[in-house]
């Protein structure tokens, strides 16, 4: 039988939790990445775990990068794993140390002048392409992509491609919309691409200049690698871990960052899928991967999966799913603890869900599945409560749900 976690209510942690303290920090706003935690929030459980310059701290959904960079302000060594090709080149491209001049010295070599000379470059050939961008602004964004292509320094190339990947939504007929891509007609000319890209990556120059003079690029060593939670390996034990996993809410995070990854990092459409497949089951479409020996499932998910069946779902995969996501955690837990040192922490933000208006207690039921790992509970510091999607308040009324950050040690 578990002991059950001590769950304690804070005010310090609610307004860290999400991105918003961030969008107008430099660095940290040049993508939005709305599944993101803050700097704060990084910097605060820094605090707690009593880190100091040297330590190392892993992040293995390091999504937007987060961790990484606030980790490399404070002089804090960082490795980072994330299932999406994009996640890690943002996170790479975030915490590079660069010299502005080499980039300024690049941004004259954009102006096309009407002249359109792009050789090999292409996009994939995706449905959501073709609702996405409209003819005009499609040939822009290739003559951009097919520039970028040509600058030799990689540094500075993936710079410039992450601006351009920045500006895609906004180009775009599609809005990023809670767990999805929605089609949204924003009628926009291709005429707009060219200023829109300029003024990005200016304002990106100006963000580096700004860090480099207030000497904020610490030397910290700090590495994004593609990786599977489930399954990552490398011979360092780290002193902490801060992360985030996918919240078993059906959010598919190669859709809703499908234009980024159709633009640089997918071949076709069989690619993206198999990424989609792979991901963490927190959606239906995520398939089951790795064996989970010596997990035991704990009781209350039979129970709960009871009561979702009987409230009734719109979709029939969800109990699976639901199943799924608690043996993919025990397995990312399970690599968390073996890469952790003796005594060290792990702060992980989580948010309970609700299916058929009942509530799934997924920080309780992840502590628990963390013991079973190894790993012993300090406490869960409840930070806020989210509202249910509009589509669950129709039918259910508003019936928030807490967001909390579980707190565990390796004893
Ligand atoms: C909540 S986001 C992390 C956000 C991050 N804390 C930040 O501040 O930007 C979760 C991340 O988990 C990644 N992910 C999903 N399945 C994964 C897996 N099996 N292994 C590693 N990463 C995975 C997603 O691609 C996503 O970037």
């Amino acid at each position: 039988m578990a002991i059950a976690p001590l769950i304690m209510k804070t005010n310090e942690y609610g307004p860290l939790i999400s991105p918003f303290s961030d969008r107008g920090k430099p660095i940290y706003n040049w993508h939005v990445f709305k599944h993101s935690y803050s700097k704060g929030l990084v910097e605060k459980l820094i605090e707690e775990f009593k880190l100091s310059k040297g330590s190392w701290v892993l992040d293995p959904f390091c999504g937007s990068g987060t961790t990484l960079l606030a980790c490399k302000e404070l002089g804090i060594n960082s490795k980072g794993f994330d299932i999406l090709p994009f996640s890690v080149f943002l996170s790479n491209v975030k915490t590079r140390t660069y010299e502005p001049c080499k980039l300024r010295q690049r941004l004259k070599n954009f102006n096309r002048n009407g002249k359109l000379t792009v050789k090999n470059t292409y996009l994939p050939d995706i449905k959501i392409i073709e609702k996405a961008f409209s003819n005009d602004v499609k040939d822009e964004l290739l003559y951009l992509k097919y520039k970028i292509n040509m600058i030799r320094d990689l540094k500075v190339r993936d710079f410039y491609m992450l601006g351009l990947l920045s500006i895609l939504e906004s180009v775009s007929n599609t809005s990023k919309a809670g767990g999805f891509l929605r089609i949204d007609e924003k009628n926009v000319s291709g005429k707009e691409v060219y200023p829109k890209f300029l003024s990005k990556v200016e304002v990106m120059i100006q963000d580096v200049e700004e860090f480099n003079d207030n000497s904020k690029f610490t030397n910290a060593k700090v590495n994004a690698k593609i990786s599977d939670s489930r399954r990552f390996s490398t011979k360092r034990k780290f002193d902490a871990i801060i992360t985030s996993p996918p919240y078993p809410n059906r959010h598919d995070y190669t859709r809703i960052y499908g234009l980024e990854l159709i633009f640089n990092f997918v071949g076709d459409n069989d690619e993206l899928k198999q990424i989609r497949y792979d991901t963490l089951r927190s959606h239906v479409e995520a398939r089951k991967k790795f064996k989970s020996n010596g997990y035991k499932k704990p009781s209350t998910i039979d129970e709960i999966i009871t009561k979702v069946k009987k409230a009734g779902l719109n979709n029939s995969k969800i109990p699976e799913m639901i199943e799924g996501y608690f043996e993919d955690m025990y397995l990312s837990l399970l690599q968390m603890q073996k890469h952790l040192k003796k005594n060290g922490k792990i702060g992980l933000v989580i948010s309970n869900v609700r299916f058929g208006g009942v509530n799934i207690p997924v920080d309780e039921i992840l502590a628990e599945i963390g013991e079973q790992t190894g790993l012993s509970t300090d406490i869960i510091f409840v930070a806020r409560y989210r509202g249910n999607s509009a589509q669950q308040m129709k039918k259910f009324k508003r019936k928030p749900s807490r967001e909390s950050i579980i707190i565990w040690k390796n004893s």
